[in-house]
């Protein structure tokens, strides 16, 4: 039997108690007829673990009515209304909060969604399930930030509806206002998402569609729009639309997700009609594709067009001619097997003086327990370069991280011989760079907080907690940068030609730092550590 009851709110949020431990509900909310939030939440019938919230400052003055699908009276009792948001000073602080990477200060975060710089200020939205730790209830969370480093939480930008859960997507800055959207002088930010139906009671029995919202005030509010959805069901479950301004065939360009490793291809003149245009079939892979220009470094210059998929970054390098992706490489990934990072983005709309291709992944590690679940990579800086394998992608972080740097430490020309060195740096977050000269040795190991980063000489190889990527050494010599945080490992090989994100979860703090070398001789050239300040401050 449901329980219900009455609230009037005279405050912005309602407090919901969780439990981890508890059974799954679903809880509606309601004013008057009309469902104005529906969710599935663990409500804590004892002491919470945390407390998670929503915003309801747009029913101020008005009774809601609160319907828990179990019954309990006491647990509905423990709702509150409250003008401040739970976890008070607490929050960012958690022994688990990474220092430096994105993450939400309450419930679950998978893929970075709709990717867009406007105005100075990039936004990152995010799968996000605000009512606990695990997916679910998929909403799109919504950060800011004027640096890519520091990050200010908005409210959610896109509700679950009758239609469906609101599943991945991207975003484009409509400048020339080619979807009719404007009414005064912003142009429209438009977001192009999936209604997953079927994913919650609400929508029960509706198919996947791909819908638009837009803001007209720079991202601050957002409306659906009223002629969803723009591409029906095309393919059971199809999903993800990435969409890009093809400038030659002056139109929207769209890869959406349809089942097994096929990407289909759209096309728009306004992002409201869309004609199917292609496919691009990647073996083996699925799920969030991309397609980006990135600058190519070396003499040739110039850039070129790069199609991508969430399976351990998989990619094609090639052109857009008539208004459609043409691969001319074949496929390779950019993540080993193991490695986290999945599901990346590149942002849109980053103005052409800077013209730099930026990319943020779904760090997909379990924070456990957090109030907070999941976190993003660092944003990287994507270029191609010449190899022996033809263009590839090298991945660097973005240089904004140079805001974070405190104390600078500084070391030169250290033989190492089978022997330990330890480095003595205290600092929890590090920007870690070191150039080696492989020499004789067999082996050179970095040994960071409780983890070990090995490069093995003999087979060319970089591995770390179990997961190895090849790495060939440049004249004799190798380059490891380490961006190390409270739960990861970010590892850049020569200059970006290998990227492995790697998650940590440490049982107990750990600042330990040494550097060694096995069986032979190799040399440190050169070691830079930089202590990095918590974004959170
Ligand atoms: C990838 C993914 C997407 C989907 C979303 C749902 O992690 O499965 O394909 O849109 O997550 O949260």
């Amino acid at each position: 039997m449901e329980a219900v009851r009455e609230i009037r709110m005279s405050r912005r949020y309602l407090w919901l108690p969780v439990d981890e431990r508890a059974p799954k509900q679903t809880v509606t909310i309601s004013q008057g007829d009309t469902a104005i939030r529906q969710f599935e939440i663990r409500m804590a019938d004892g002491e919470p673990e945390y407390w998670v919230f929503t915003d309801l400052e747009a029913w101020t003055g008005q009774t809601v009515t609160i319907a828990a699908e179990r019954g309990d009276e006491r647990t509905l009792a423990r709702i509150a209304q409250r003008d401040n948001l739970p976890g008070g000073e607490e929050t960012y602080r958690e022994v688990h909060r990474p220092g430096f990477h994105f993450s939400s200060r309450r419930g679950w975060l998978n893929d970075p969604n709709g990717l867009l710089y406007h105005k100075g200020e990039y936004h990152l939205f995010y799968q996000h399930n605000p009512y606990g730790w695990e997916w679910g209830n998929m909403h799109w969370g919504h950060a800011v930030s004027r640096d890519l480093v520091h990050w200010k939480e908005r409210g959610i930008a896109l509700y679950p509806d009758e239609s469906g859960t609101m599943w991945s997507g991207s975003g484009v800055v409509d400048l020339m206002n080619t979807s009719g959207f404007q009414l005064g002088e912003e142009p429209p930010l438009v977001l192009i998402y999936t209604t997953a139906g079927d994913t919650s009671p609400q929508s029960k029995g509706k198919p996947f569609t791909q819908c638009l919202a837009y803001s007209l005030d720079g991202g601050r509010t957002w409306s659906k729009y009223g002629g969803n959805p723009v591409i029906p069901e095309i393919a059971p479950q199809n999903r993800d639309p990435k969409v890009v301004w093809d400038d030659a065939a002056r139109r929207w360009l769209m890869a959406l997700y349809t089942e097994q490793d096929t990407f289909a291809l759209w096309a728009s003149p306004d992002l409201k009609k869309w004609e199917s245009v292609g496919t691009v079939v990647m073996p083996g892979c699925a799920e969030c594709p991309d397609m980006f220009e990135v600058p190519v470094e070396g003499r040739s210059g110039g850039r070129k067009w790069v199609f991508w998929s969430a399976t351990r970054g998989a990619y094609l390098v090639g052109r857009l001619e008539e208004g459609c992706f043409v691969p001319e490489s074949e496929m390779r990934y950019s993540l080993a097997d193991g490695a986290h990072g999945y599901a990346a983005q590149t942002w849109s709309g980053i103005p052409q003086e800077d013209g730099r291709c930026i990319q943020i992944a779904w760090f997909n590690l379990q924070v456990p327990g957090m109030p907070f679940n999941g976190f993003m990579t660092f944003p990287c800086e994507l270029t191609l370069r010449s190899t022996k394998e033809g263009l590839s992608l090298f991945f660097n972080p973005v240089r904004e991280i140079a805001s974070l740097r405190e104390k600078r430490h500084a070391w030169r020309s250290i033989v190492l011989r089978d022997e330990v060195v330890p480095i003595a740096v205290a600092g929890e977050l590090l920007d870690l760079e070191a150039a080696f000269e492989i020499g004789s040795s067999k082996e050179i190991a970095i040994h960071v907080h409780g983890v070990s980063v090995t490069y093995d000489v003999s087979r060319n190889v970089l591995s770390c907690n179990g997961v190895a990527q090849p790495l060939s050494p440049e004249e004799g010599r190798v380059k490891l940068r380490l961006l190390v945080d409270r739960t990861s490992i970010e590892i850049f090989g020569n200059d970006g030609a290998a990227y492995m994100p790697i998650g940590v979860i440490r049982e107990q703090a750990d600042i330990g730092l040494d550097i060694f070398a096995r069986g032979g001789e190799a040399v440190l050239t050169s070691l830079v550590i930089h202590e990095l300040r918590d974004i959170w401050g």
